[in-house]
């Protein structure tokens, strides 16, 4: 097994990435950082585009992020957001996050003041459709 993961450090990168998101049209920043499987951060930020459904998450943005540096497995994610409620990952990037995921993979949900609550990836997408589901 491997050691707890640090989500102090990944709360740190999330919220330090989540003040470069571009998000003029919502106006919500969401800052994602990932522990990769080589032991590095991985951060990414929400990137909004006019053609609005051409948005890409912070989530998707840490993804890309991870496999560009060379890792392949999620260890832990943390998302931070602003406002009262969870800012919990949307269902694609649930599916996102699921390819490079173990079921007790932890999601840890951020505010600005901390982390708010810990998922695990089985939690957030029970049942789910994975690699393993294709014929090899
Ligand atoms: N957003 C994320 O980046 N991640 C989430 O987990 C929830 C939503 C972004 C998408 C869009 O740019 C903005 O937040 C408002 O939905």
């Amino acid at each position: 097994m491997s050691a707890e993961p640090d989500l102090d450090a990944l709360f740190a990168a999330a919220k330090a990435v989540q003040q470069k998101a571009y998000a003029p049209y919502s106006r919500f920043k969401v800052g994602a950082a990932i522990l990769g499987d080589d032991g590095k951060v991985y951060p990414g930020c929400n990137v909004e585009n006019a053609a609005y459904p051409v948005g890409a998450c912070a989530e998707a943005g840490a993804i890309s992020a991870m496999i560009a540096g060379g890792a392949r497995t999620i260890r832990a994610i943390v998302v931070i957001g602003d406002g009262a409620e969870l800012v919990t990952p949307c269902g694609a990037c649930r599916q996102r996050i699921r390819e490079f995921a173990a079921a007790e993979t932890p999601i840890a949900i951020a505010g600005p003041e901390g982390i708010r609550a810990r998922f695990s990836l089985a939690g957030l997408l029970p049942a789910s459709f994975g690699p393993a589901n294709l014929p090899t």
